[in-house]
């Protein structure tokens, strides 16, 4: 119970009849009101009051972060309620899609001012109370022998046309039967049919969310994607009607330090669309200054890098055996010389070229192996040459007949090893990851670049960096235009995700549309009318190949594994064998060159004795 005042006007029994019918389930109220009037709240209030737009933009903040939302305003200017409205609604973090205005006039020497119509009429005008459905203003109408008649007046806000601002006449009151004349509902926006009003969509085309500029003939609006059907058919609901607002240039768009911005982020910040569609995740620097709807989608960021490559032919007579095996083999080599040397009584004649003959299994004459002692190690060293013979033979088959690949790109861990680039057209891709500490995501944010669409589709055949697609519910992806078919085959999809984002649609704060899309989404993800979408979208406007490389991308060198012997892979080999000839030549012609020198001095040498 709140007594204000011992004088009890009339307009107070209306305003009482009004709390106790529309605002009985209402949370908390602010009550900003410049005389004292007494009502009997059913619920939490608070009372503010300040004489400037500043001071009460800070009280209501304070009030609407403990869940006062609906708000009596009672004030000589009550324009300054509105913008201090306004700030709150950008300032708090409490998100509320349907608060409710009730407007009082002025009290004017203990009479109600009837020149505060005009005053309160003008509030409707105000672009800020475009953004609020419930807007009821209480103004005084006539005096008829002593019973005052008040007006209920609200704004048209629903329908089609550019006159949304215009008062409508809801109903009267008439303080000496204290009986409404219609008794209408005096909060008749529930956004349930807005007839027509026009919604601004902001968003761009970015398949498969959106898709514009269509032939009217596949698309009937010209337009489809999963996002631009959830606001179609939010409007279908709510019937309303929509108008896309475009930034191409932008895609995403930003928010500026000056409070401006561009894309599609910007267009909606800055009120030039009411909703934001196109992929737009649920980033914490857009969440402080907007309002986000339920997530509709869940999408999983990787990459599609350059796939990995045969390897090198040279390389293959090294395969067989790893790193350790090979200094294992050159001890066994060095420890098998000495014991020749040692068997032999430590003569190091041809001892080398024997323990290699050996081990890869070479006959040698008996001469060599007189003694018994000598024969006894040479014994032992042949059965080792057996086995390590054998061992690389079998190896060296399988190199041949498996093709063998360059290790592949398979987590970020990958990525930031080999220094790869990846990147988009846009910023909004790093959005999510921007703010993270980890020193692996910091070096992946390193090697991210934007580049232009031409730019991505040259460097998509350079095999020089990853390009980011996005994996969604139904098994399809996203990949930029800019992948085409031809490069698509060069690429494989990575096994690990960089990171999962929740696609939500963009609102401005306390927007009214909230709650209902919020209803509408819930809807369809029950219904799973979300999955068939994107799946009849991914069919009708994705390039298929596209979809299908990349979806077999990893699998697809199971299918060649296994290939007849050919050139190609003992090319090697031959490099190996030619590059030895080519020494041994060299060797030769310099050896016959010094030798003819020495031959010449010799000769000259000796004429001189003579
Ligand atoms: C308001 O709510 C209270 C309980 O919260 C209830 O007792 C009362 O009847 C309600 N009044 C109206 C007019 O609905
Ligand atoms: C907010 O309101 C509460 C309750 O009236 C009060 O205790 C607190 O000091 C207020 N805070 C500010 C910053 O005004
Ligand atoms: C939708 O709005 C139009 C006005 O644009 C109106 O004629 C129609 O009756 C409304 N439809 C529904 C189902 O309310
Ligand atoms: C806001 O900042 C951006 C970039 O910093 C600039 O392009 C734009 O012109 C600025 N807008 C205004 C209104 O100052």
């Amino acid at each position: 119970m709140l007594l204000l005042a011992g004088i009890v006007w009339q307009i107070e029994i209306l305003l009482q009849t009004i709390v106790t019918t529309y605002l009985n389930s209402s949370i908390c109220i602010s009550l900003i009101l410049e005389n004292s009037l007494s009502l009997n709240i059913p619920n939490s209030f608070m009372y503010l009051y300040a004489n400037n737009s500043d001071d009460l933009a800070y009280f209501m903040l304070n009030a609407s972060e403990m869940g006062c939302s609906d708000y009596i305003v009672q004030l000589k200017e009550p324009e300054i309620f509105m913008t201090a409205f306004e700030n709150v609604v950008h300032m708090g973090n409490v998100r509320k899609s349907d608060r409710k205005i009730i407007m009082l006039p002025k009290i004017d020497n203990n009479l109600v001012s009837t020149n505060s119509k005009v005053e309160l009429l003008n509030i409707l005008s105000m672009k800020e109370a475009s953004f609020v459905a419930n807007i009821l203003l209480i103004l005084p109408s006539d005096t008829l022998c002593d019973c005052e008649i008040y007006d209920l007046v609200t704004h048209k806000f629903v329908g089609p046309d550019y006159d949304n601002n215009k008062p409508i006449y809801l109903d009267k009151w008439n303080s000496c039967t204290s009986k409404f004349d219609n008794n209408v509902n005096l909060f008749p926006h529930d956004m349930s049919d807005l007839q027509g009003k026009i919604v601004k969509v902001a968003g761009f085309t970015y398949t498969p969310y959106v898709l514009l500029d269509l032939d009217t003939n596949i698309a009937p609006r010209g337009r489809d994607g999963i996002e631009v059907r959830i606001v179609d058919e939010f409007c279908r609901w709510i019937n309303c009607t929509v108008e896309i607002v475009r930034d191409d240039e932008h895609q995403w768009g930003e928010i500026y330090n000056n409070l401006t911005g561009v894309g599609v982020i910007g267009n909606v910040f800055e009120d030039r669309a009411d909703l934001g569609i196109t992929a737009l995740y649920s980033w914490y620097e857009e969440f402080v200054v907007m309002d986000f709807s339920a997530p509709f989608l869940r999408t999983g960021i990787t990459c599609i890098a350059p796939s990995p490559r045969l390897l090198a032919s040279w390389e293959m007579p090294l395969l067989p055996f790893s790193l350790y095996m090979w200094i294992g083999l050159l001890f066994t080599f060095i420890y098998a010389s000495f014991a020749l040397i040692i068997a032999k009584g430590f003569v190091t004649d041809s001892v080398f070229l024997t323990t290699f003959g050996i081990m890869i299994t070479q006959s040698h004459p008996e001469s060599e192996f007189s003694s018994w002692r000598i024969r006894s190690v040479v014994g032992w060293m042949m059965m080792t040459g057996l086995v390590l013979d054998n061992a690389y033979g079998g190896g060296l088959a399988s190199t041949f007949t498996v093709p063998k690949y360059e290790s592949s790109i398979d987590t970020i861990q990958d990525v930031v090893d080999r220094k790869l680039t990846w990147g988009a057209t846009h910023d909004a891709w790093i959005f999510s990851l921007i703010l993270s500490q980890e020193p692996l995501i910091r070096s992946l944010l390193r090697l991210f670049r934007t580049y232009p669409a031409d730019e991505l589709k040259r460097r998509s055949f350079t095999r020089d960096m990853a390009f980011s697609i996005e994996k969604l519910p139904a098994d399809n992806f996203a990949i930029g235009e800019y992948i085409t078919k031809e490069a698509s085959l060069d690429l494989t999809i990575m096994l690990e995700e960089f990171y999962v984002e929740q696609c939500v649609v963009m609102m401005r704060k306390n927007s009214m549309y909230a709650n209902k899309l919020n209803h509408l989404i819930g809807r369809l993800h029950e219904s799973g009318l979300l999955l068939a979408w994107e799946t009849q979208i991914a069919l009708r406007y994705l390039d298929y190949k596209v979809q299908l490389e990349v979806k077999l991308s990893r699998s697809k060198r199971d299918v060649e594994n296994i290939e007849p012997l050919a050139l190609r892979h003992v090319e090697g080999i031959f490099i190996l064998y030619a590059i030895g000839v080519v020494f041994s030549i060299l060797t030769l012609l310099l050896e016959i060159f010094f030798h003819k020198k020495k031959n010449k001095k010799l000769r000259r040498d000796s004429n001189i004795a003579a």
